[in-house]
């Protein structure tokens, strides 16, 4: 199967939390998003957009010395992970692999902050790096090649968003 990319342009922080939402909108339960980019890309911030569209209440900040934060009371649960800590050889004692597998834990949406830091990545994953932009904003590339994943991102697209086939 093709691997299948799109960049959007997130002129804003708005467009940001946009982005995430849209997903959000999209995702099952067992959706795996992995996030990479530098300190201050904007990944929390689409963290948030996607937990709005969960109608998760709380607000959502970077779990950037819990490492995990759960957030079960949406519509579907929310493990939001930030590996900025951990080096690559660290982040298997955490075993991540529980959060999709489900067996023990509920199935539910898992975003990975840093996922850069990954040995592995599981087999089927929406992969999103968002990078500062020239002229202001940020950008972020979103990239799939399985086919659910793939379904997921055409109907992002199909929302509208500024995106650039690549
Ligand atoms: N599209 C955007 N344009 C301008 N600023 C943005 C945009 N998206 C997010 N930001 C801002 O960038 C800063 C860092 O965002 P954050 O989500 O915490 O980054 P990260 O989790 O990648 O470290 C925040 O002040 C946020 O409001
Ligand atoms: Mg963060």
């Amino acid at each position: 199967m093709a691997q299948v990319s799109f960049e959007f342009d997130l002129l804003t922080v708005a467009a940001t939390r946009r982005l995430g939402y849209c997903l959000g909108q999209y995702c099952q339960p067992g959706t795996v998003l992995l996030l990479s980019g530098n300190l201050g890309s904007g990944k929390t911030t689409l963290v948030q957009g996607l937990g709005y569209s969960l109608d998760i209440g709380e607000p959502i900040s970077s779990p950037t010395f819990t490492l995990v934060n759960e957030y079960l009371e949406g519509r579907i649960p929310l493990y939001h992970v930030d590996l900025y800590r951990l080096e690559p050889c660290q982040v298997g004692s955490l075993e991540l692999e529980t959060y999709w597998d489900g067996e023990e834990t509920a199935h539910g949406v898992v975003v990975i902050e840093w996922a850069e830091r990954m040995m592995e990545y599981p087999k089927e994953s929406i992969h999103l790096t968002l990078s500062h932009r020239l002229g202001g904003g940020r950008q972020a590339t979103v990239t799939a090649s399985t086919e659910p994943q793939i379904a997921l991102l055409e109907k992002v697209v199909g929302d509208g968003l500024l995106v650039d086939e690549v």
